[in-house]
């Protein structure tokens, strides 16, 4: 098996990700969204949400709304779950409708409390409607978390327009939209904690990563703007950096789970020693949790790198001299 096609997230220049963006399928325009009567811009909390009294005690989030992009898998998901284990109100969104309402289903289950709604973050109207519904739901927005994103990996000169473009879309002006529609909230509030996902492979490039390390210096560039534009306003923003992490987006579809682990294991000769192995969701997730929490309130503009050191440096290979 040959999990190393050409995925720029993939130390060795896999490419699962570009097979995960043909499997799924495009969305259209603001209908497919199912949120045609949602009034934008609306604030009052609707009928039936959560009251958003903050209890004492629980978790580090208790009562508070967190959005998530691309919570219907991986990071995502992992992190919808997380934030409304340590009880926050989380809205979520990815363009998959059943595995949204299988993952809102799930946090419910488990006793949190959290909206599925599908939303295409390349589509200016789908995001602008699932944050201000997500903010109407829950009472604003004080955590943010953006980051639904694709792969590709191709040489420039083998990559079409279009999927460049698609991208560009997904990764950059995904999390332009989100941003752009979620700061409204956050300065009527005089405050909020945006996260971006973007990548160590935005620290690491690959030679069939021109279009995915572009995408994610876009969103390094664009929070490191943005911590100097809303500092004074009670906002902070950060860019978090995972290297290589198990979840669909590396996983080539369709692989046995045997030689999948057997992958997995052989994993990391780039990491520093003792970390030498993909991350799981969940971890990356505990540190989007802790730079959304109070822990970090000197913390903007960051870029914070969670690839078990594989951007430390260039690890020495010995040469086999016998
Ligand atoms: N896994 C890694 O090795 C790795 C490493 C570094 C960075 N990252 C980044 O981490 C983020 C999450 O990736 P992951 O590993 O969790 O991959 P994943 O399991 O494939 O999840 C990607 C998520 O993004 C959503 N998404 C993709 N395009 C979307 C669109 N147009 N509109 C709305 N949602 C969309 C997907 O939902 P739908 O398909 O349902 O729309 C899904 O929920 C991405 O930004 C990725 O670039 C991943």
């Amino acid at each position: 098996m040959d999990a190393k096609a050409n995925n720029t997230d993939t130390n060795a220049g896999a490419d699962a990700g570009s097979a995960a963006v043909g499997r799924r399928s495009l969305l259209g325009g603001a209908a497919a969204l199912g949120l045609g009567s949602v009034a934008l811009g609306a604030t009052a909390q609707a009928a039936g949400a959560p009251s958003r009294a903050r209890p004492e005690g629980g978790g580090r989030f208790q009562g508070k709304s967190v959005l998530v992009t691309g919570g219907t898998s991986g990071i995502g998901r992992a992190a919808a779950k997380a934030f409304a284990r340590e009880g926050a109100h989380v809205g979520f969104c990815g363009r998959r409708a059943e595995l949204g309402r299988q993952v809102e289903r799930e946090i419910r289950d488990a006793g949190g409390e959290a909206t599925y709604l599908q939303a295409d973050v390349r589509v200016d109207a789908q995001v602008r409607g699932f944050v201000d519904r997500v903010a109407s739901r829950y009472g604003g927005i004080d955590v943010a978390f953006n980051n639904a994103g694709i792969g590709g990996g191709k040489l420039p000169h083998e990559m079409s327009v279009e999927e460049w473009d698609d991208i560009q879309a997904t990764n950059a002006r995904g999390v332009f939209l989100s941003v752009k529609y979620e700061i409204p909230h956050m300065l009527r509030a005089q405050r909020g904690v945006i996260i971006c996902t973007s990548s160590s492979a935005a620290e690491q490039a690959r030679p069939n990563g021109a279009a995915y390390t572009a995408s994610k210096r876009a969103v390094q560039g664009l929070v490191k703007s943005a911590a100097l534009a809303y500092g004074t306003r009670g906002i902070r923003i950060n860019a978090l950096l995972p290297g290589t992490t198990d979840t669909p987006f590396v996983r080539p579809p369709g692989i046995p789970d045997a030689d999948w682990l057997r992958y997995k294991q052989a994993w990391g000769p780039l990491n520093v020693d003792g970390l030498e192995r993909m991350a799981d969701a969940e971890e990356i997730a505990r540190a989007v949790l802790g730079l959304a929490s109070d822990d970090f309130p000197y913390m903007t503009g960051a870029s914070v790198t969670v690839d078990g050191g594989s951007t430390a440096g260039r690890k020495m290979v010995q040469p086999n001299t016998t």
